[in-house]
């Protein structure tokens, strides 16, 4: 990254767009939940903050919210792709119907290590609802239940995603130039 990123980066998916498509997904978990007693949502920190806070607060069934941490390991100390645990549930998920929210899907990386690691303590069903995908990165191939937007390869910032720290709580999903 050589140049400075702009406050207001340009915009790929603007703030309307996104509620009417978190709206959309709220309504579709909601009816797919119906049935089930409780709904357990799981938000990865910490990019997932903002649509977990959104989503969440449109679901019209009973739900739970607890968080998990996870990051990548950094160059040369790791096999590429690597993730570690960084914070771990509070929660006993056995036996309860559990969906993982995630900002954003590059590589799968992520994801992969989250279903691997939580589908040995036996939650009922274990399914993902994830914001943007770019699937000219993906890496894993792991299974997207609910999804936003697929989106080029391109940084994204906003709503909950960062560059170096920044930019998480711009309204909109911005691109980032890149060299
Ligand atoms: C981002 C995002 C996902 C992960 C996806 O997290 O929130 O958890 O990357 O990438 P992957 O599919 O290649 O594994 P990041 O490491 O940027 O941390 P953050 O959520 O704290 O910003």
């Amino acid at each position: 990254m050589s140049e400075k990123i702009p406050a207001e980066p340009p915009v790929l998916i603007p703030e309307n767009e996104i509620r009417r498509r978190v709206g959309e997904l709220a309504r579709q978990v909601s009816s797919d939940y119906a049935a089930a007693k409780e709904l357990h949502l799981i938000g990865v920190l910490r990019g997932c903050f903002i649509f977990l806070a959104d989503l969440s607060r449109l679901l019209t069934v009973p739900r739970q919210i607890d968080f998990m941490a996870i990051a990548a390991y950094g160059k040369n100390s790791a096999p590429s792709g690597a993730v570690r645990l960084i914070m771990d549930l509070r929660t006993n998920i056995a036996g309860k119907h559990v969906l993982i929210v995630e900002d954003i899907v590059d590589t799968g990386n992520t994801l992969e290590y989250l279903m691997s690691t939580l589908l040995p303590r036996k939650p009922a069903t274990l399914k993902t609802c994830v914001l943007l995908r770019k699937r000219a990165r993906l890496e894993k191939d792991v299974k997207i239940d609910y999804l936003g937007f697929d989106i080029p390869d391109r940084w994204v910032v906003g709503y909950g995603l960062d560059c170096a720290d920044g930019h998480r709580a711009l309204p909109y999903i911005g691109v980032v130039k890149t060299d």
